[in-house]
């Protein structure tokens, strides 16, 4: 355990967390919907949920492992049907991401969730986007659109998916992959990847959260990916340690959503000090923050204090996410100013 910091300390290192100019890049946007939005938005297209009131809603989120936390998450988007669902999703979060300090978001959105239920792949992109660019106007922050394929249905589904995606590709900066992860390697969706490859897609994929690291190398070699969600259990091959290190892939590592789904038994056995100790390019992100317990200010105060992480160390991991995100040279210099410019400020005037 660590030394409990002392009151005026951690309030000082909260604020510090709260007001550093972040990028997220480990958010889907259906696992942001609160169980207050969610519960209008059944109302509003008369769907019925399993659950009467907020306490309900949140009581059921004890999950014991990434497909417990599936079953219920999917039955929570299925109350989203019209654009304006997805645009108010959407709007929610980045409003939320204001207020943590979020600069520059690339979220992930799950097509097929919503297409398996009869709702146009149009409907769903254009809400989000819609809001996105909003986002740009309105609040000043960056983002990017991440189309993941749900790896439990088959690799004809995800093709599917990605022509659908075709007319809408101005929308979309990259490709993923997520959903239950045992079961279903990389390798299942070599086809399609190669496919978005060529069709100009960047690509990135969940891999070594529950499953092996023989994942993590299947997203490199045969996914080709730029990034690694999660990648947590990389540390148990040397080998592949040492190639993310040199080939400095980022890991986008999300602590609370890790404790919750018991990949962690708890914030304190938590591998991220692990991870950059080992100089990997980790970095902090929310995953389904409605469902986990804490947007990215949270994940990076909780696993701050369960870790005992020191200013550097939250520093490199702001970094660390504006080197990984998919903007141009230019643009994470503008970002990396400004987050050099906070961090200098910070020290000369803020509390130590
Ligand atoms: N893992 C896999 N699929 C997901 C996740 C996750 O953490 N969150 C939403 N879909
Ligand atoms: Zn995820």
């Amino acid at each position: 355990m660590p030394a409990p910091a002392n009151p005026v300390q951690q309030a000082a290192m909260t604020d510090f967390i709260r007001g550093l100019p972040k990028a997220e890049l480990h958010l889907h946007i259906e696992g942001s919907l609160e169980p207050e939005l969610m519960l209008e938005l059944a109302r509003r297209n008369g769907i019925s949920l399993p659950y009467q009131s907020i306490e309900e809603i949140r009581r059921a989120y004890a999950f014991t492992n990434l497909q417990s936390f599936l079953d219920i998450y999917y039955r929570g988007a299925g109350v989203l049907v019209h654009e304006r669902d997805f645009y108010d999703m959407t709007w929610a979060y980045l409003k939320r991401a204001q207020a943590d300090g979020v600069r520059h978001v690339e979220l992930f959105f799950d097509p097929q969730t919503h297409t398996d239920r009869g709702i146009a792949f149009e409907t769903v992109v254009t809400g989000i986007d819609r809001a996105l660019q909003d986002g740009r106007e309105q609040l000043g922050m960056s983002s990017g659109l991440i189309l993941c394929f749900l790896r439990h249905l088959s690799a004809t589904a995800a093709m599917e998916t990605l022509e659908q995606a075709l007319p809408f590709k101005d929308k979309l900066i990259a490709v993923g992959l997520d959903s239950s992860e045992v079961g279903h390697p990389p390798e299942k969706f070599a086809e399609v990847f190669d496919r978005a490859r060529r069709e100009g897609f960047l690509t990135v994929a969940h891999a070594g959260e529950e499953g092996p690291p023989e994942y993590i190398w299947g997203a490199l070699d045969v996914l080709k990916v730029s990034r690694i969600d999660h990648g947590v259990r990389c540390v148990e091959d040397p080998r592949l340690v040492q190639r993310l290190r040199a080939g400095r892939v980022p890991l986008t590592v999300c602590p609370l959503s890790n404790v919750k789904l018991c990949v962690f038994s708890c914030l304190e056995e938590h591998n991220l000090k692990h991870l950059l100790n080992l100089g990997l390019c980790a970095t902090v992100n929310s995953d389904d923050p409605a469902y986990f317990g804490g947007y990215i200010t949270d994940n990076l105060v909780a696993v701050q204090q369960a870790l005992s992480l020191d200013r550097e160390s939250i520093s490199q991991l702001a970094r660390n996410a504006f080197e990984a995100a998919f903007l141009s040279r230019e643009q994470k210099q503008t970002y990396l100013d400004e987050l050099e410019q906070y961090l200098s400020t910070y020290s000369a005037f803020g509390p130590r």
